[in-house]
């Protein structure tokens, strides 16, 4: 195994070997003791538990043990024996230590435990090396890894889309613009504006929003595509639930209608939290522990029970009976606010709800239009603590009808022209939806900001590391 000539500790700890010689490399993150014998307890991130180190003081040089504190760096080499201590099951008897990097305890910042959240955000670039942070990476390391699973086991394939786009029909948010002009002095045409023509891309280009219309060309040719990848939106939205760059799933299927596609996000979901729950129990009991102690029940309660299905109409008809008081009143026609949506799945339903048939004029162009001429073949699901975590449609497949609603909104036909044109030859129905993964690691962490879900949070004045 090339584990960089030493054993993890995720795997010491479950071994059943003994008096064996090993090698252990990892950070400091206790160390304790008296004049005879030293116990240091050692991290290396394979798991939230530590390998208990132990040192008979007498035999090694005083200035290296003096330079052992939390946050150093060791290798030890020694040998694995049942821990006397109750506390773990295996430690380390110490031969040899060597200091690969030590943490002077006058400035090194991560001293004690119980740092604030909001401290770890301003010191992210050392904030994985806390217990919290890796068991929060690991679950999402876990969860991207049985994305793919999930999808390839089921014949999708992943697909990747532009970052940088030519198109803004998306609409799902303020965009980052791309460009090498010189800001300072950019070149301008006849009109006084910005020529444009003399850009890298020779036209205003944008981070992508969405990997959605280009996953809808892939779909019309592999039948069953998924996204995974960045996407950026520049809303100046300072919330626990958005950043300014995100990571989204968005499969894309061919000749699925709305019916198929919210079976397929239930059965995603319900995938994906079953597989934290068979994979990752020790970060998430730590996590249980520590932020959220309905968390693990939360996961289970989710996995065992069908979603509700309601047609948005009859939401807004729950959210007017409700006698509740909302901060943004409801009425047929309003876009739902994060305070309804955990209303209908928190006190009314107390279950996962599938929203549906939105008003057309709060979704995109895009979304299949009803018989009824005033919805849309719109799905969003909303979560418990969470609101809205995926949102997705059947996809308008007639090109007559989707030329009349761009019209209709607007749009120039010119920046779609590609989009159209798969209705024109060969069109058929599909529907697909977004997930947001760091929604999801909300939920599956029960993390309650989405800051500490990200290694490097992108939100707006934010982008140090
Ligand atoms: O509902 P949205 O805007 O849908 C789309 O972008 C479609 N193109 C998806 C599709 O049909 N293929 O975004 C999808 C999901 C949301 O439900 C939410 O979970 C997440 O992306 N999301 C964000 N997550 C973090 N920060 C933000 N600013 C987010 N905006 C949306
Ligand atoms: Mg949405």
């Amino acid at each position: 195994m090339l584990n960089g000539g030493r054993t993890k500790i995720a795997e010491l700890l479950k071994t059943g070997n003994r008096d064996c010689d090993v090698v252990v490399k990892g950070w400091v993150r206790t160390k304790r003791g008296n004049k005879n014998v030293a116990f240091i307890a050692l991290n290396d991130g394979s798991t939230v538990n530590n390998i208990q180190v132990v040192v008979d003081v007498a035999r090694f040089d005083e200035e290296l043990l003096r330079s052992i504190t939390t946050g150093a760096c060791l290798r030890v080499d020694g040998v694995l024996v049942t821990s006397q201590g109750s506390g773990q099951p295996v430690e380390v008897q110490a031969r040899r230590i060597e200091v690969y990097g030590t943490a002077d305890p006058e400035t090194y910042p991560l001293q004690k435990k119980g740092h604030s959240l909001e401290f770890l955000r301003e010191i992210a670039y050392l904030r994985p090396r806390t217990n919290t942070f890796g068991a929060v990476l690991r679950i999402r390391h876990a969860m991207a890894y049985a994305i793919h699973k999930y999808f390839n086991d089921r014949g999708f394939y992943y697909l990747h889309t532009p970052l940088i786009t030519g198109s803004d029909a998306e609409g799902a948010g303020a965009m980052f613009t791309v460009t090498t002009l010189d800001m300072e002095n950019p070149p301008r045409n006849e009109a006084g504006r910005v020529d444009y023509t003399q850009d890298f891309f020779g036209k205003p280009c944008n981070l992508t929003v969405s990997g959605q219309l280009e996953g809808e060309l892939g779909a019309l040719a592999l039948s069953q595509i998924y996204t995974f990848g960045p996407t950026f939106r520049a809303e100046n939205s300072n919330t626990p639930r958005h950043l300014a760059e995100f990571w989204m799933i968005e499969p894309e299927m061919a000749f699925y209608e709305l019916e198929d596609n919210m079976e397929l996000a239930e059965d995603f979901l319900k995938y994906l939290i079953n597989y934290a729950l068979e994979h990752c129990m020790e970060d998430l009991e730590f996590m249980n522990k520590m932020w959220d102690n309905e968390l693990i029940d939360r996961l289970k309660f989710v996995v065992h029970n069908d979603f509700v299905r309601l047609n948005y109409t009859e939401g807004i008809e729950i959210l007017k009976q409700s006698g509740r008081k909302f901060e943004f009143p409801v009425e047929w026609g309003v876009d739902l606010q994060s305070e309804h949506e955990r209303y209908l799945v928190e006190e009314h339903f107390r279950k996962p709800v599938i929203l549906i048939n939105y008003p057309k004029d709060i979704k995109a162009f895009y979304m299949k239009q009803n018989e009824d001429g005033k919805t849309v073949r719109a799905m969003d699901v909303l979560f418990p603590k969470i609101g809205e975590i995926i949102g997705g449609s059947e996809r308008e497949a007639d090109y007559g009808r989707l030329r009349a609603r761009i019209s209709e909104l607007g749009m120039n036909e010119k920046d779609v022209w590609w989009y159209l044109d798969t209705r024109r030859w060969g069109s058929a129905p599909h529907s697909g939806f977004g997930l947001g993964f760091e929604r999801l690691l909300l939920f599956v962490t029960g993390m309650a900001n989405i800051r500490d879900v990200i290694p490097f949070p992108r939100t707006p004045k934010n982008a140090e590391f």
